[in-house]
């Protein structure tokens, strides 16, 4: 039996790879997590788990005793102007500690591009790269670098979806015209995969990627199987800052992360080595065609594995705040019999908010408050639900992130909109009534006025949503 460590198992790639190596034979699989409870509680059951993260030397010997391959899938993008120093530091710590375990592999994916031309984004993605790499006479790591990756969730992809669906015409930036390998997702987990056996003599790069296209083509060509025709004029001026600003009006992602991206965009990034033909010629990268289609077949099926906000970015584990709720002075709650609904039903009701299907009533009001949410730099609702008939923990729901959720008897919602505060949205099921509260933690006087000049709209949106979500259940099969 190997024994393989996954970190990031609750980021995009991480979650993937997981599910793919569940279902290999030979492996013992370790995950190091910073919070076990977003992991799905059927995967708890076939994996061991260690709560820490990177920082903690005791969680990472314990997360890397004898273990032989341990994959490296974190960064800290999002965490603050510091992020290059939190990754360099947890990079040390994994090589240090992987060498003090006796590991035999690191393998790390990061992204394509040469440093000369890198934003700070992917110039902490090298660096990481080469810290890892740095010992190679007592650890060897397998490197793995891919551009743009493309599947259901993934950044790239729900900025390119969002833009073809809603601009008709685009005025875009020259950079447009950039070269890049898009790569599918799956495509990247396959290589990630096929790298625990693969006898790699030394310290190796895989540059992975499938054809060569630019922006402007690969936007095209997700109008074309969509079904629909768009036009694209680059002009000479628009700035980085307003393509940035440009993509967060149209697209679910945040300003931090548009503006990373963007700037990623003005250099090439292509493949400079044939090592994953080299090492890998059984794996044959699926064409963009077919990665589009994929990712759209995944949404359709309501199938999504992953997204691209399903890790806690900015802060260090957004779904612990959740302890904090007890703290919160000022509350909200609407206690509403229920009316013969089974705990079961009010459940699925209440695990139905949000999303496509909107807040039960006064979705123009949710609209409203979305939309100055992503005017002052927040996620807005645009950020939808991963699956519209199932939660989990750290799901992102609208400008919400789920941080708790107990079977038929509650939903903990943490905001993640930009307040003057915290704030959280519980369901409650007891054993004859909903209890529906919104409980508030003021940061400063600020935080009170915000909270006493929403009072009028809270009573109308909170009386009417905990009333709709009972009246719903009534309607659902027992
Ligand atoms: N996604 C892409 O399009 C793309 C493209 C090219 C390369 N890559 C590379 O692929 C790798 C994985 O990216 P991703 O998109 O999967 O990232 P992601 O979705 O943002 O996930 C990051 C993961 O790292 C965990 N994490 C962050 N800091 C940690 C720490 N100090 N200790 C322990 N865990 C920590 C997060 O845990 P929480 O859930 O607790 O936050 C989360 O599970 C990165 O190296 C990235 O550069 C990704």
């Amino acid at each position: 039996m190997k024994k393989i460590l996954i970190t990031g198992a609750t980021g995009y790639i991480g979650r993937r790879l997981l599910e793919r190596l569940l279902r290999e034979d030979g492996l013992q699989i370790r995950l190091l997590v910073r919070s076990k409870r977003k992991l799905r509680p059927d995967t708890v059951d076939k994996v061991e788990v260690v709560e820490g993260d990177t920082f903690d030397q005791q969680a990472l010997a314990l997360a890397l005793k004898g273990i032989d391959t341990a994959f490296y899938l974190i960064h800290s993008m999002g965490a603050g102007g510091d992020f290059e120093d939190l990754d360099r530091m947890s990079a040390e710590n994994f090589r240090e500690a992987c060498i003090a375990a006796g590991v035999a592999k690191i393998i790390y994916l990061g992204g394509l591009g040469v440093k000369e031309s890198a934003s700070k984004h992917l110039a902490s993605r090298i660096e990481t790269g080469e810290i890892l790499s740095a010992k190679p006479e007592k650890i060897q790591t397998i490197w793995f670098r891919a551009g743009v990756i493309i599947g259901a969730g993934s950044a790239s992809f729900e900025i390119i979806r969002n833009l073809v669906q809603k601009l008709p015409i685009m005025i875009t930036p020259t950079w447009v015209k950039t070269k890049t390998q898009p790569v599918g997702v799956e495509d990247v987990v396959s290589y990630l995969a096929a790298a625990i056996d693969c006898p790699f003599p030394e310290n190796t790069i895989v540059d992975i990627g499938a054809e060569t296209m630019s922006f402007k083509e690969m936007m095209l060509a997700a109008g074309r199987l969509m079904g629909l025709k768009r036009w694209m004029m680059p002009v000479p001026v628009l700035s980085p800052r307003l393509s940035s600003y440009w993509l967060i009006l149209f697209t679910p992602i945040p300003y931090k992360m548009a503006a990373a991206l963007v700037d990623g965009l003005k250099s090439e990034t292509i493949v400079l080595n044939a090592n994953a033909q080299k090492y890998f010629p059984q794996i044959k990268p699926r064409s963009y065609d077919t990665i589009i289609r994929d990712a759209l077949r995944e949404i359709e099926e309501d199938q999504v594995l992953s997204r691209w906000c399903d890790s806690s970015a900015g802060q260090f584990c957004d779904i612990r705040d959740r302890d904090l709720v007890s703290q919160a002075i000022l509350r909200d709650v609407r206690r509403i019999g229920l009316g013969g609904a089974t705990p079961d039903q009010v459940f699925k009701s209440m695990c139905a908010v949000g999303g496509e299907s909107g807040w039960f009533t006064y979705n123009f009001l949710w609209r409203i408050r979305g939309l100055i949410d992503k005017l002052v730099g927040g996620y807005g609702l645009s950020r939808g639900r991963r699956s519209s008939n199932s939660l989990r923990v750290g799901d992102a729901l609208d400008f919400w992130k789920v941080a708790d959720i107990k079977e038929n008897k509650r939903l903990l919602l943490l905001a993640q909109m930009k307040l003057p505060g915290k704030a959280w949205l519980e369901f409650d099921i007891q054993s004859d009534a909903l209890v529906q509260t919104a409980h508030f933690l003021p940061r400063g006087i600020l935080g009170r006025l915000y909270w006493y000049s929403v009072l009028p709209l809270h009573h109308f949106v909170f009386r009417d949503l905990a009333r709709k979500i009972v009246d719903q259940a009534n309607k659902l099969p027992r």
